[in-house]
């Protein structure tokens, strides 16, 4: 079978997001399509860094081997969240809320730890995910790592990283990202941290996506306007939902048969465009490898089966797939 990062050699690495059983259950289609891999979860602060005093490295370190084993690249995601990041980097004991130099202080340590010790093996890191708010009002999300230690945070998380690993390229990684409002929001905070001199070197664009939604000229725009900043550009997260996003239905136990097709083209015209941004877009990750496997299935609907990936739930190549290859 065709391999997918061997027609891409000379595009961008194609990625998938793994979990610690996937290079048992899912070994072939990694070892034959992708040339870099994500932890979907065992990285985040509440899997690494469960205690103050307690790391848990065993996962990670496992699929980093995995990956420095099958000559694949490793991304690091990710070190700033307001989800899965336990609660003792907010508050004492006491239930109060730390202060500021303390948060900073756990943060600096946080990355101190976790950057150098996959130093020369996790070569990018999503430093901040999500930090922008979803309404037009606000700009910033309301976390607590706005609140106690204010804007700056993103300044302190990047320099922090860029400390911890200096060869490293650093991200701010986000979702919606081609919707014009949160785009234009994204494009001046990472404009921001440019000139203030914060080592920033790429924007994560996570790629959630439906058959219908985005409209192509959106994530063109986005792709242009991101750009311009002078940073490359990651697709990390992505994934072609079945359903519209308001389409909660709960009782299809098979795709519908106009479904997959509906969704090769949507893969196909993304990939087109990434194929012309070449020299901007240089790593498209799929959040998950095939359909047995997705964060969809619970999401926004628990329990509800969606069929997401490049590869149907029994690893055969999907439409998307055949339609990918082919340019
Ligand atoms: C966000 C995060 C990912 C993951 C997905 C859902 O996009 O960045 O780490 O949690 O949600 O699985």
């Amino acid at each position: 079978m065709t391999s997918l990062k061997e027609v891409y050699k000379d595009y961008f690495d194609i990625g998938a997001a793994v979990w610690p059983a996937a290079p048992k259950t899912h070994a072939e289609l990694l070892k034959q399509h992708f040339s870099s891999i994500t932890c979907e979860n065992v990285m985040k602060p509440a899997l690494i860094h469960p205690e103050r005093e307690r790391y848990d490295f065993e996962k990670a370190d496992a699929l980093v081997d995995f990956a420095i084993q099958n000559g694949m690249k490793m991304r690091g995601h990710t070190l700033v969240w307001h989800n899965q990041t336990p609660g003792w980097f907010f508050k004492k004991s006491d239930g109060s809320d730390v202060s500021r130099e303390e948060l900073l202080t756990a943060m600096t340590e946080h990355m101190k730890t976790v950057v150098e010790r996959y130093k020369g093996k996790v070569y990018c890191w999503d430093v901040v995910n999500e930090a922008l708010s979803d309404s037009s009002g606000g700009f910033l999300r309301d976390t607590p790592w706005l609140r106690i230690v204010g804007e700056d945070f993103l300044d302190h998380a990047f320099r922090a990283a860029h400390e911890a690993d200096p060869d490293a390229l650093l991200f701010y990684n986000d979702y919606n990202e081609s919707d014009p409002e949160k785009r234009d929001r994204m494009y001046a905070l990472v404009k921001g941290l440019k000139e203030r001199g914060v080592p920033i070197h790429g924007i994560g664009l996570q790629g959630h996506w439906y058959i219908n939604h985005p409209p192509m000229e959106q994530v063109r725009e986005a792709i242009e306007k991101y750009a311009s900043l002078g940073v490359i550009l990651h697709v990390t997260e992505m994934d072609i939902s079945v359903f519209d996003w308001d389409d909660r239905r709960t009782d299809l136990k098979e795709p519908e048969p106009w479904m997959f097709e509906a969704q090769a083209e949507t893969y196909g015209k993304l990939f087109e465009l990434f194929r012309e941004y070449r020299d901007v877009v240089k790593n498209v990750t799929t959040w998950g490898v095939a359909d047995d496997y997705s964060w969809l299935d619970n999401f926004p609907q628990k329990g509800r089966k969606n069929w997401p990936m490049l590869f149907d739930v029994n690893h055969n190549p999907k439409p998307a797939f055949e339609r990918i290859i082919k340019f």
